[in-house]
């Protein structure tokens, strides 16, 4: 009997992200690597191999600020494993500058909150379907103090990108108490990685970027150590049933009191559900 476990990992080609997927692999996991860059997916396969000798990896071409491309990765991902043990949704960033994507949602929104909805729930039916199988949500202590203006989802009114960036992750941490709170196959918990030194505000243009790695290299936690909770949620005994919980250094913490509304849960996954149905309609 294969006892492997699978495991997809979004932007698993830098960051937090290839971290977790190192430590993963050296526990013998076969990984699926999500990115959208396949240089970049190449690199970090062939990093992962020599540092765990770990071979087991699929790399998956996806830019995740499409709905129509997860729902196509959520197919591949289907296609290529008959189970699926845990999905580590970690990929995301922030925007400088507002940006419109070509199926009308703002890119930090759809990036942020819009791939971990339609991924997740296009995914949920093999989760299920695998015993002890988890979900896993990297987001933010970045959502305390942010409020959702639903006037303002796709930036109809303003954009900011610290705000944006803000708003989606306290839209992860009401994604997951929602799910959390829904199902019962499949355990559904949220992490903040702590301050890390990665490439998230590569895209902040030149002045944020360099007060963010001035930042980073004085108070910020290695890829290694921001990694740490994801690793621990995706594969500890110790967590095993655990659900609807949020983690920093691999203990349970308390989100913002809003991210406990659940008439906002519902709210949230009713616009992320029409979106994703409106824009899979689309021809
Ligand atoms: N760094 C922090 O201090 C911090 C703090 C709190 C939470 N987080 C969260 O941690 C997670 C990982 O961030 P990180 O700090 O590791 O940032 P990172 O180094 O920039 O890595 C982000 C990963 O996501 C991928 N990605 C971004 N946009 C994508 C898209 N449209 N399609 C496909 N892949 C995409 C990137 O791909 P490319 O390699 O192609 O760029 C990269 O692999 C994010 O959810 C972030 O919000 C980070």
């Amino acid at each position: 009997m294969n006892n492997q476990k699978n495991i997809v990992i979004t932007g698993a080609t830098d960051g937090i992200g290839l971290a977790a997927a190192v430590s993963i692999a050296r526990k013998g996991y076969r990984i699926g690597l999500v990115g959208r860059n396949p240089q970049k997916g190449a690199i970090a396969r062939e990093k992962i191999i020599s540092l765990t000798g770990n071979d087991q990896l699929d790399f998956f071409e996806a830019d995740l600020s499409s709905i129509k491309n997860v729902k196509s990765l959520a197919e591949q991902i289907k296609t290529k494993y008959s189970s699926l043990d845990v999905l580590l949704n970690n990929a995301g960033g922030a925007n400088r500058y507002k940006i419109i994507t070509e199926e009308g949602l703002e890119k930090t929104f759809a990036t942020n909150q819009m791939n971990y909805f339609v991924l997740t729930t296009e995914l949920l039916g093999l989760l299920s379907e695998t015993s002890g199988s988890r979900i896993v949500n990297v987001a933010s202590n970045a959502h305390i103090g942010s409020t959702i203006d639903y006037s303002n989802i796709n930036a109809e009114k303003e954009y900011s990108f610290w705000k944006a960036y803000c708003v989606s992750k306290l839209m992860n941490l009401m994604f997951t108490y929602r799910l959390a709170s829904i199902q019962d196959k499949v355990s559904v918990n949220a992490l903040h990685p702590g301050f890390v030194d990665t490439n998230i505000a590569g895209n902040e243009g030149n002045f944020i970027k360099k007060i963010v790695k001035f930042g980073s290299k004085i108070f910020a936690r290695s890829v290694e150590d921001g990694a740490d909770s994801s690793i621990y949620l995706s594969t500890s005994d110790e967590v095993e049933g655990v659900s609807g919980q949020y983690y920093f250094k691999c203990k349970p913490i308390k989100s913002s009191k809003i991210s406990y509304d659940q008439n906002q849960w519902d709210q949230i996954w009713s616009i992320c559900e029409d979106f994703k149905q409106k824009i899979l309609n689309e021809k």
